[in-house]
């Protein structure tokens, strides 16, 4: 059989990875993919020169390849409606239409979706206009959430400790426009460890996967910008298996429920961003897809056959997923200055040698050797019986890759191990 997956980066090279293993043998396309996914041991993985936004181009690819199963990895691709095009063209597509993304894309959306559903998640209000957002500010005060409504890759979050943070982000995104003309979300601020809860969905059918933790601020202890993740670990102990169930319940099967009877039924995976507060499980975020590393993490846990139980939830068949009882901990090397401005090119040394498990999120290869093409550009999977095993193993495959351009986090798992 064959398999399209699209995008470029760690996430989907762990699906790739993932797909490799499956017993269906499967042909894997990878558009555009990365060069990284052609180390996948004993697999025919094909590079496919298709930009992940030209909707039109990897639709044709499919069909003149009678494609017979697509993933899809980046939100951007999901916004563009490849779901919508790959179903009017009867290609079965692991992925949900723009209408249903509208669960990560819009936080009015998933916000107004969850209000009116009776799904936990923190109090909030919506504005367009600064004087608005400033004097309802004014008015509630720090500790707050202010979120930009839209894609912002993961950073238009801040948790502002203070009014003047607070202040400083309402004028950057309503004044400045940071991220282009649109709305805030503004929020109660919550507390509590926080978990990432992939599931795959297809109308009613919710299927949990292995939960994972990610660390999204850059640096140290928490600190520093929001990125798109530095580091995941699974399993997560500190949350304990009946409030991972209450989620799957109470939260992850309502909100599928609640899209189909909004007519945008979901397909694909449904990723809760969670938060285990005092009051238990509430939504943080919705996203439409896998996450980034959770997936690279998630998927090596995974003992049951991807593919196959990818095609059963498109065919409404039962799926019971199985997991090995092993602990996986991942490290990303990012460019330095990532999030904000980095350089790309650097070169890579020693990658070759690393024993551990490395998922490519933003490289090159040129003249026989890896140069960094990305702000995260390496993930590194250590594992063991422990998560103090697995990250000394993590660590052990970092510090053996050299290129004094990248960082990263020396802290994974800190909370966990
Ligand atoms: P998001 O992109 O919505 O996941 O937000 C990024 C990060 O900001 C989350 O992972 C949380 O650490 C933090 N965050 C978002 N919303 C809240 C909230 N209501 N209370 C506390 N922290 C939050
Ligand atoms: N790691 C967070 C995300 O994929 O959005």
């Amino acid at each position: 059989m064959k398999v399209l997956i699209i995008g470029r980066g760690g996430r989907e090279h762990a699906i790739a990875w993932k797909m490799a293993q499956s017993t269906l043998n499967p042909q894997i396309f990878v558009a555009p993919g990365n060069e990284g996914m052609r180390t996948i041991p004993n697999a025919f993985v094909e590079l496919v020169p298709i930009d992940e936004n030209n909707t039109e181009e990897l639709l044709r690819f499919a069909l003149d390849n009678k494609i017979d199963l697509t993933v899809v990895g980046p939100e951007a691709a999901l916004m563009n409606g490849i779901a919508n095009e790959f179903q009017k063209a009867g290609l079965p597509i692991f992925a949900p239409t723009k209408e249903a993304a509208q669960i990560e894309g819009s936080k009015q959306f998933a916000k107004d979706l969850m209000a009116k559903y009776d799904i936990p998640t923190a109090a909030f209000k919506t504005f367009e206009d600064y004087d608005q957002a400033k004097s309802y500010l004014d008015e509630v005060g720090a500790p707050i959430v202010i979120k930009y409504d839209g894609l912002a890759a993961g950073k238009g979050v801040v948790v502002a400790m203070t009014a003047e943070e607070a202040d400083a982000a309402l004028k950057d995104m309503l004044l400045d426009n940071h991220f282009g003309k649109g709305k805030v979300v503004m929020e109660e601020f919550l507390q509590g460890p926080e978990f990432s809860l992939l599931t795959m969905v297809n109308g009613e059918q919710v299927v949990p996967l292995v939960i994972a933790q990610d660390h999204k601020r850059a640096y140290d202890g928490d600190k520093g910008p929001n990125t798109g993740g530095m580091g995941a670990y699974s399993p997560v102990p500190v949350i304990p298996q009946e409030q991972i169930d209450w989620a799957v319940e109470h939260i992850m099967k309502p909100t599928a429920a609640a899209l189909v009877k909004e007519g945008c039924s979901f397909c694909g995976i449904l990723y809760g961003g969670l938060m285990l507060t005092k009051e238990g499980p509430k939504v943080i975020e919705f996203n439409a897809r896998f996450g980034d590393p959770e997936t690279e993490v998630v998927l090596p846990k995974l003992k049951s056959d991807f593919v196959q139980m990818m095609l059963d939830v498109l065919d409404h068949k039962p799926v019971t997923p199985e997991f090995f009882d092993k602990a996986f901990l991942g490290v990303v090397l990012a460019a330095k200055g990532y999030p904000g401005k980095y350089g790309k090119g650097f070169e890579i040394k020693n990658l070759d040698t690393v024993k551990q498990l490395v998922f490519h999120m933003g490289t090159k290869r040129e003249d026989g050797k890896w140069l960094s093409n990305g702000g995260r550009v390496l993930f590194v999977v250590g594992q063991g019986d422990t998560l103090r095993q697995a990250q000394s193993d993590a660590y052990e495959g970092v510090k053996a890759i050299d290129c004094p351009e990248l960082f990263y986090r020396e802290d994974i798992g800190w909370q966990a191990v």
